[in-house]
């Protein structure tokens, strides 16, 4: 850890506290103005840290800059070992985070981005992902699953997401088939899971989960400001939210990726289905086709029922709610 690391380590355990500089320097066996240059850097980078005389240096309690020291206080479980490699702009974490795993990459490392210049969506469609206002990581995993399991990956993912905003927020979420999470009937994240496969085996070679969250403003392109939404209108000032946020998606999806195969988590999954019991539209290729969302099967398809009573299991594609 260099010295600014190690200062903003001390800073984040002490959030919301002055300490002075002559304590911070002997605790890092630096000299005093080492620390006074590195705070001046990290204030340079965005970070809330006051330096007052004779009292010294203080994070904010407000500071929500996302950094591996503010994630790992909320850190439970096995999301202890996870690995975070965090910068502040990249095309696409899921591009980043592929380029990682063919490398060799261990189960567990989390790109985030504070912002993405070519984000990308489903459907070859590109997600908005600009600065200060959302949050946009990938993790890769290494699951022991075969590609026709790899739908279970997307949907735990999704739960676990939906799970950890209903906490931090309170507010009430839903998930629509496949992977976006929808708050107040408006889409506060979207999930792209893209995955390598081992041809030797069948299994795969590893999964890219990419989540990107809208976490406060309600100023979105004109394609898609009557859908989105962001998970809070204004940010809880006193706690570093978006770090609590990331390190509650990780715990949950930390505990539940080695019990994937037991499918407990459909039940929550299916809890918060905003599409069970609707009249959709489903897309094939040019074609729409009109149905009804019947449910959720045991393996996290979805079954529809076509306007001629024929029935089909949905394993991809893209699915919207029609107006009747
Ligand atoms: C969708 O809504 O269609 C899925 C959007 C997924 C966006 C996330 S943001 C982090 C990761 N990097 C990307 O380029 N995409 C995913």
């Amino acid at each position: 850890m260099d010295i600014k690391e190690s200062i903003l380590k001390v800073l984040e355990n002490n959030r919301g506290k002055s300490i002075s500089g002559t304590k911070l320097a002997n605790e890092l066996s630096v000299t005093r103005s080492a620390i006074w240059k590195n705070i001046k850097q990290l204030q340079e980078e965005g970070y809330k840290i006051t330096a007052v005389n004779n009292r010294g240096y203080c994070l904010l309690p407000e500071n929500d800059i996302i950094s591996p020291q503010s994630i790992k206080p909320y850190l439970k479980g096995q999301a202890r070992d996870f690995i975070f490699d965090i910068r502040q702009s990249v095309t696409s974490t899921n591009t980043l985070a592929k380029e990682m795993a063919s490398k060799g990459a261990k189960e567990g490392t989390v790109i985030i981005a504070r912002e993405q210049t070519e984000g990308r969506g489903r459907m070859g469609r590109s997600f908005y992902s600009p600065a200060n206002t959302g949050i946009y990581f990938s993790i890769i995993l290494r699951p022991k699953l075969t590609i026709e399991d790899s739908l279970l990956i997307t949907t735990s993912a999704a739960v676990a997401v939906a799970d950890a905003i209903e906490e931090v927020s309170g507010s009430k979420t839903q998930i629509k088939w496949v992977n976006d999470i929808y708050v107040s009937d408006k889409k506060v994240c979207g999930i792209l899971t893209e995955a390598s496969l081992n041809f030797e085996n069948g299994g795969l070679e590893y999964a890219v989960v990419g989540i990107g969250i809208n976490i406060n403003t309600d100023i979105f392109p004109d394609d898609i400001k009557t859908i989105a939404g962001s998970v809070f209108e204004s940010k809880p000032k006193d706690i570093p939210i978006t770090s609590i946020l990331l390190a509650n998606i990780i715990n949950n999806i930390a505990s539940s990726m080695g019990s994937l195969t037991d499918k407990r988590y459909l039940d929550e999954y299916k809890r918060r289905s905003f599409l069970i019991g609707k009249p959709i539209v489903v897309f094939k290729g040019k074609d729409k086709l009109t149905a009804k969302a019947i449910d959720i099967d045991d393996k996290a398809r979805l079954l529809v029922e076509y306007d001629d009573g024929s029935l089909e299991a949905l394993q991809s594609g893209e699915v919207s709610v029609r107006a009747v």
